[in-house]
């Protein structure tokens, strides 16, 4: 059995999952809220690209709020050179943090373990094996926009759920949930298979599987 990776994020009615400047805005509702700290406590991790650590700097945990005695899943940083700011809210020690980066870079970090993997960029195809190693039987990505197209186009990912928040961002460069160079023929375009779509407060859900 292998890691199973379940992609999520939030995205505007016009397919944007932050401003143009890709500072983080709400696009979420409560609900939605309800159900993504839910699933956070059904993993044992969930996984992010540094890029959304400098801009959002996330805390990444489960709130109590929506969830009662939460398991809190271990934090994972794809961070090749070792950006991660030190006062970085994953670095709080409220939960297990891994950050990883690539083979050369000796960075190290208070309240984190460190993961060496790939050359340049972590070669997720490496990293999945240890960190199933490590007792990570099912993943979160939250992204960015460059992690979730890394998943996908490498068919690292089993499911994808997006939430649909009833607003319009627009900007040519905002970004969406799926970005990096993207899809260069029709060839790799990633094929997904509709799962379900509901309807969540003011916005709506989508979940797909993808097609390996
Ligand atoms: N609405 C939502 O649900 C949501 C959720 C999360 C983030 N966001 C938004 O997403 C934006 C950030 O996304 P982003 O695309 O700029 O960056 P990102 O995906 O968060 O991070 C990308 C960085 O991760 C590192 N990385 C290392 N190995 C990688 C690999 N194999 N594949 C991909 N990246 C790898 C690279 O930096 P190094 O080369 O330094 O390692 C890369 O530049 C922000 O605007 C944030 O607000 C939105």
């Amino acid at each position: 059995m292998h890691l199973k990776t379940i992609i999520n994020c939030a995205m505007s009615a016009d397919g944007k999952i932050a401003l143009k400047s890709r500072r983080q805005t709400k696009i979420s509702n409560e609900d939605d809220r309800k159900r993504v700290h839910k699933l956070r406590n059904s993993v044992q991790a969930i996984l992010v690209g540094v890029e959304t650590v400098i801009s959002d700097d996330p805390k990444l945990t489960v709130n109590e709020k929506y969830v009662k005695s939460p398991r809190q899943p271990a934090r994972i940083v794809l961070d090749s050179d070792g950006r991660t700011p030190s006062g970085a809210l994953v670095l709080n020690g409220a939960a297990r943090t891994i950050i990883v980066t690539n083979e050369r870079c000796r960075k190290t970090f208070p309240n984190a373990e460190v993961v060496r993997c790939g050359r340049d960029e972590i070669d997720l195809e490496k990293l999945l094996p240890i960190l199933e190693k490590k007792g990570i039987k099912k993943m979160l990505v939250e992204g960015g926009s460059k992690v979730i197209w890394s998943f996908l186009k490498a068919r690292l990912a089993d499911e994808v759920c997006i939430f649909i928040g009833s607003m319009v961002i627009g900007g040519d460069t905002a970004p969406t949930p799926a970005g990096g160079l993207g899809a260069e023929d029709e060839n790799s375009i990633v094929p997904l298979k509709l799962k379900d779509a509901q309807v969540l407060g003011s916005g709506v859900l989508v979940r797909y599987e993808v097609v390996k």
